[in-house]
């Protein structure tokens, strides 16, 4: 039996949803990929909900709504259909608690653009069956790799599983005049500062680099990385990278390949860069 790939994918600024950009353009054919192979759903961790404590939910809300987005024409996402996949996040919830955790399904959830922007990009012409995991607001990376690692199995039933979070992602030290002085989220009159390169390329350098529990550890490490907390001034939008990383990094993933699909500066010193690690129809074992 084979076992998917798994996406972890930085979503950058709402803007992301109503411009064109290579990122864009990979998360489509990403999203025909996983088409093609027939994928019974999406399981996929977000940026935008965290929950307090010690637990996590899932998400069990029949009928979300949308939240709004910034910059971005109403036309390019209030009429997208989403498919909440009740059955799954049950059985997500059911997977999580046998590992430990304290979790539950929350039915009033309404989703964000962390995670519809994605769908929406990936899936355009109808968005599959999706089950959302919450973070939790202790921001623990090793809580959320060991969440990757008790959902890695449905990759060996077809499910997709997904990160959308940031690689360089600091709202704070982006450059907002820019775009709005050229009505262009991609503006750039300085180049990126020095921090914001540098750990874009600690990032790359894991991802590519490293496979298996290699990964995991490399993945928690960049937490300490020197230039982490100018990269990311809150921990949220790098969570996602744990889950993948608990995800695709058992042992039996050990030499799974790893690609720098796309990546797309935006705001001068937000770094959106796409991953992929594995491939379709890979072994087990
Ligand atoms: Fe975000």
């Amino acid at each position: 039996m084979g076992l998917t790939p798994v996406h972890f994918f930085s979503h950058g600024s709402t803007m992301m949803l109503g411009e064109e950009s290579s990122s864009a353009d990979y998360w489509r054919k990403c999203g025909d990929e996983a088409l093609a192979h027939g994928i019974r759903g999406v399981v996929i961790m977000g940026a935008h909900w965290d929950c307090y404590g010690d637990q996590i939910q899932v998400s069990t809300n029949p009928n979300p709504d949308k939240s709004p987005v910034a910059y971005v024409h109403p036309s390019k996402y209030v009429d997208y259909k989403l498919n909440p996949d009740l059955a799954t996040a049950r059985r997500c919830v059911d997977l999580l608690a046998k590992e430990g955790f304290n979790v539950s399904g929350n039915d009033t959830f309404g989703w964000i653009h962390d995670v519809y922007l994605i769908l929406i990009r990936m899936f355009p012409n109808g968005c599959p069956p999706t089950s959302i995991i919450s973070l939790n607001a202790r921001y623990d990376p090793h809580y959320h790799m060991k969440v990757g690692a008790a959902l890695r199995r449905l990759r060996a039933e077809n499910y997709l599983l997904i990160g959308t979070g940031g690689a360089v992602h600091n709202l704070y030290r982006n450059r907002w005049a820019p775009m709005l002085r050229f009505r262009d989220n991609f503006a750039m009159d300085t180049p990126p500062e020095g921090w914001a390169l540098g750990f874009r390329q600690a990032v790359e350098d894991v991802i590519l680099k490293s496979s298996g529990p290699r990964l995991r550890r490399a993945m928690t490490r960049l937490m300490k990385h020197p230039e982490y907390r100018d990269a990311h001034a809150t921990d949220d939008h790098f969570m996602a990278a744990m889950f993948v990383a608990g995800a695709v990094g058992d042992w039996e993933d050990e030499g799974s390949p790893a690609v720098l699909g796309a990546e797309t500066w935006e705001l001068t010193n937000m770094c959106n860069s796409q991953f992929t690690i594995g491939t379709w129809g890979s072994k087990l074992g």
